[in-house]
């Protein structure tokens, strides 16, 4: 209900709303870029190539740019990184491979998982390399691989814990992949396990290292030569896991785009590649006690103005975001407050300076000496990093700098 007295405060405001509203005006210009982008700085991932491949001492490295570059733009982030030194890539899918295969890319292009057999033709004639996790999918890859009238090469995955993918390590599993190594037009060109721990538990990764090179080594016995052999994600490269097993190749994708496998590691000097910005679509003023957004879960404290801004969570600004994450605009934090919408979401504006329609606002990235990263969103979504990169949908333009 609102009281006599409300309806007079509202009435008042009101008219105060009209003033401002005459006095914050579009100015379109300043869209040049539309109502949202996410930039992609290509000379940090260049610079992380740099820094990975550093560290590595010489070891090759299979760029991990799946899931469209974790959301950075996979075949901009692999040429980037082919220039700066990355040897291989990783994608998840053969649509992802074939898109990698297409844009001129050199180097090769493994497929890390399932590749669905209405794909295999293509991607066999692609020149894209397979993950073997089965004898079923091996004999249809060779049969694809006849077809094509070329041999593919394979990596055999090895389950040493993660649980997902892989033949179980053991006797079976050696006499298994001996059979299928023996299959025409495969041609084995190493064998992979992943990590399920390495940013937390050492002793289990390094069991799950133990058992990898068991199997390598009762392989070799077995006749089939396991040249490459790559296991270190990003936190195993950080944390230098192995880096002398025999035929050793890095896999990683995180640190690629500058950022770190888990709060609880120091992956000094990386750069995060990604800025993600907006820019005011509305401001207003509104009075204490106003409700801001669905369900009127936020109420304003005191008058202030309150700045639209056109993202919301169809754009990957997740909806635990609201009245959680800030924003940067115009070099001062601005706390999202009330819930993100499909499509826009609300903030108070009473610290920013001279807030204005058009004005940037920075979701992701730094502004002087302000940084809302990744990890922020995440902690506010309970969730990692990866997934709010990989989460900043198809309808948020991708701008690419340097
Ligand atoms: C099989 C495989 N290898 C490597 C990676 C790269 O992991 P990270 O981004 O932690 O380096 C992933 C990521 O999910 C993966 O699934």
């Amino acid at each position: 209900m609102i009281s006599g007295d409300d309806m007079y405060r509202m009435d008042e405001f009101c008219l105060d709303h009209a003033k401002f509203s005459n006095k914050f005006c579009s100015d379109h210009a300043k869209f040049s870029w539309g109502r949202t982008a996410a930039f992609i700085d290509l000379s940090a991932i260049a610079a992380n190539t740099r820094n990975i491949t550093a560290r590595l001492g010489g070891k090759p490295l299979m760029a991990v740019v799946k899931a469209d570059g974790y959301g950075h733009g996979g075949v901009m982030t692999a040429k980037a990184a082919e220039a700066a030194g990355a040897d291989y890539f990783g994608v998840a899918t053969a649509e992802e491979g074939l898109e990698l295969a297409g844009s001129g890319v050199k180097k090769p292009i493994l497929a890390l998982g399932f590749v669905e057999r209405g794909l295999l033709d293509e991607a066999v004639r692609a020149g894209l390399e397979f993950t073997v996790f089965d004898g079923g999918t091996a004999r249809i890859l060779s049969e694809a691989a006849e077809r094509a009238g070329r041999a593919v090469r394979v990596h055999f995955k090895i389950d040493t814990g993660m649980g997902r993918i892989g033949f179980a390590p053991g006797a079976d599993s050696v006499a298994e992949i001996a059979g299928i190594a023996r299959l025409p037009y495969l041609s084995v060109a190493g064998a992979f396990t992943h990590l399920a721990d390495s940013d937390g538990d050492p002793e289990f990764t390094e069991r799950q290292i133990a058992l990898f090179a068991d199997f390598r080594r009762s392989a070799h016995s077995a006749g089939v030569r396991l040249t490459l052999c790559h296991f270190a994600n990003s936190a195993a490269v950080v944390r230098g896991y192995a880096a002398d097993f025999p035929g050793y190749m890095a896999r990683a994708g995180i640190i690629l785009y500058g950022l770190s496998p888990s709060p609880a590691l120091d992956a000094a000097g990386l750069i995060p590649a990604l800025s993600w910005l907006s820019r005011l679509s509305f401001v207003k003023a509104l009075p204490a006690g106003s409700a801001v957004s669905y369900g009127r879960t936020y109420r304003l404290a005191r008058d202030t103005l309150v700045g639209t801004v056109p993202v919301g969570y169809a754009d990957g600004y997740a909806r635990a975001n609201g009245s959680r994450a800030r924003v940067i605009i115009n070099g001062a934090y601005a706390p999202v407050i009330g819930r993100v919408c499909m499509d826009q979401f609300m903030v108070d504006l009473a610290d920013i300076p001279n807030p204005n329609i058009g004005d940037p606002v920075t979701l992701i990235g730094s502004d002087g000496s302000l940084s809302v990263s990744a990890d922020d969103l995440a902690a506010n979504q309970d969730t990692i990093n990866y997934e709010v990169v990989c989460g900043i949908s198809k309808r948020v333009k991708r701008i690419y700098l340097n």
